[in-house]
C-alpha cells in the first residue's frame, strides 16, 4: 500500500475558471517561504532539522507520564492543543494501555471543567500545560483550578513532578512558575506560532503519552517536506488552486470527512486557514462537517443552496476497523462492507454536487498512520502559508485574536 497523500483537482475549476496565480508569483512565494528569512517559518525545515536530543527528552517524558498516572490532562487553546488533538483522535487505538487523556483550558465553561473534575476523581493524575505566550485566560484559569486538585491530592512537591510545561524558552508567567517550580518543560521555538506547532513538543508530547509512533510522524512530515520542493508540488498547486477559487467567488471553503475520526483535524484545519487567511478584510471562510451525518442536514444547502463554496473531501482509503453488513439489511446492502457503502458515499456524493457545479478537490489519504498524519500536517501548514502569501497576507501572525482578548480584561477589570 503507497503511503504517500494523493491530490485530485480535476473537478476544481469547473467552466471558464482557470488557475488565477501565474507559475512566477507561485514561485515567488516557494521561494520566500523556504528562504528562512521569514518570521515564523521555523517549521518549514523543522522535519529535516528534527532536534535529536530534543526528541529523546521528550518521549523519555512520555514514558514517565505513561508510567506516572492514568489519566493526563492538556491543559492549551487554539494552536497550543487542536493538533494535538487532532492527532489522538485520528490515530490512537482503543485498546492502548496509555493514560486516557483529557483537555481542558480550551474553552472558559465552569461546567466542563466542573465535569471534568468529577471525571478525574479518585485517578492517578498528571498535568501537561501549554501556552506559548504564557498568559492566556483561558488556559490559565483551567491552569489554576487543576494545578490546585493537584496540590490537594498529593502536595506542593509531589503535584511539582507530576506537571510538565511546554511554553516560551524566557518570557511570560508560565516560564518563570515552571523555573521556579522545577517542572520538567520543553519550548515552543521563537519562529514557530501556535497553528504551526504540531510538531514540536506542543504536540509531540501528548501524542506520544497516547502511545503514538512519533517518529513515523516526523518521518511522513519530512516525506511532504521533500515533496513541497517539487516544480508542481501537490500543495503549491492545492495553493494556487484555492486562491483562484476564492478568485472566482467562492468565499467558504468545506472540509468534509467520512471517518469520525478525522473531527479535530477538520477542527485543526478551520483553525489553521481561518487564523492565517481570515484579515485585511481577504481569506477564505474554512468550515468543516461531517458526512455521511451532515449531509442529511446540510446536505441539502450543498446541493442547493446559495453556490458560495467549493469543497475539499479529506478521504481515508483504509480506515483501520471494518464490518460487513448481515443479510437483514436487504439485497443492495447485505454482505458488503461498511467501509465500501462509505466509499460509494464519497463517490455518490462527489457526483452529485459535481453536476451542479460545486467545485471539489478530494486528498486522498492512504491509512490512519502516524506517517500520513505527519504528511498531513506538513502538507496543509505549506498549502496554508502559501495561500497566504499568494493572497498578500501574513498568514503567520493573529491581531484579530489579541484583539478580542484585550477587550475581554478590559471587561473583566471593569467589573
Ligand atoms: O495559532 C496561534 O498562535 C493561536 O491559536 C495560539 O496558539 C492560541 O491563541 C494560544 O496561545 P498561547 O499558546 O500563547 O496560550
Amino acid at each position: 500500500m503507497s503511503e504517500t497523500l494523493k491530490l485530485d483537482l480535476s473537478r476544481s475549476l469547473l467552466g471558464p475558471q482557470t488557475i488565477t496565480a501565474s507559475q512566477a508569483e507561485l514561485e515567488a512565494a516557494k521561494n520566500r517561504l523556504w528562504s528562512g528569512k521569514e518570521p515564523f517559518t521555523g517549521w518549514v525545515n523543522l522535519p529535516f532539522a528534527y532536534d535529536k536530543m530534543e526528541l529523546k527528552e521528550i518521549l523519555a517524558a512520555a514514558e514517565k507520564i505513561r508510567k506516572q498516572c492514568e489519566v493526563l490532562i492538556v491543559i492549551g487553546i487554539g494552536g497550543s492543543y487542536l493538533g494535538a488533538q487532532a492527532a489522538i483522535s485520528a490515530l490512537k487505538a482503543g485498546n492502548d494501555s496509555a493514560p486516557e487523556i483529557y483537555f481542558a483550558g480550551q474553552n472558559l465553561s465552569g461546567t466542563y471543567h466542573k465535569e471534568l473534575l468529577e471525571k478525574i476523581k479518585g485517578r492517578e493524575l498528571c498535568l501537561c500545560v501549554i501556552s506559548k505566550s504564557g498568559t492566556t485566560t483561558e488556559s490559565s484559569v483551567a491552569f489554576s483550578i487543576l494545578k490546585d486538585e493537584l496540590y490537594r491530592k498529593y502536595g506542593r512537591e509531589e503535584a511539582a513532578k507530576r506537571i510538565y510545561a511546554i511554553t516560551d524558552a524566557e518570557k511570560g508567567i508560565l516560564r518563570e512558575e515552571t523555573n521556579r517550580e522545577g517542572y520538567v518543560s520543553f519550548v515552543i521555538p521563537d519562529d514557530i506560532g501556535g497553528r504551526y506547532s504540531v510538531l514540536t513538543a506542543v504536540g509531540l508530547l501528548p501524542i506520544a503519552v497516547a502511545g503514538i509512533d512519533v517518529p513515523a510522524m516526523l518521518k511522513g512530515a519530512e516525506c511532504a517536506a521533500e515533496a513541497s520542493k517539487d516544480e508542481k508540488a501537490d500543495a503549491s498547486m492545492l495553493a494556487a488552486t484555492r486562491v483562484s477559487l476564492l478568485n472566482s467567488g467562492k468565499t467558504i471553503e468545506i472540509y468534509e470527512y467520512y471517518e469520525p475520526k478525522l473531527q479535530y483535524f477538520a477542527e485543526w484545519l478551520k483553525q489553521l486557514f481561518g487564523e492565517s487567511e481570515g484579515k485585511d478584510g481577504k481569506g477564505i471562510f474554512p468550515a468543516a462537517l461531517q458526512f455521511s451525518t451532515d449531509l442529511h442536514s446540510m446536505g441539502q444547502f450543498l446541493q442547493d443552496g446559495n453556490q458560495i463554496f467549493f469543497e475539499t473531501v479529506l478521504n481515508v482509503l483504509n480506515p483501520p476497523e471494518d464490518l460487513i453488513v448481515p443479510e437483514s439489511a436487504g439485497e443492495l446492502l447485505a454482505g458488503r462492507s461498511m467501509n465500501a457503502i462509505n466509499q460509494a458515499a464519497v463517490e455518490g456524493v462527489i457526483a452529485a454536487h459535481e453536476a451542479t457545479g460545486v467545485p471539489i478537490i478530494k486528498l486522498d489519504i492512504p491509512a490512519l498512520t502516524p506517517h500520513c498524519f505527519g504528511q498531513l500536517v506538513y502538507f496543509f501548514e505549506t498549502a496554508c502559508a502559501l495561500s497566504g502569501y499568494l493572497n498578500g497576507v501574513n498568514p503567520f501572525d493573529q491581531p484579530g485574536v489579541e484583539s478580542y482578548k484585550s477587550e475581554m480584561r478590559k471587561v473583566l477589570q471593569s467589573k
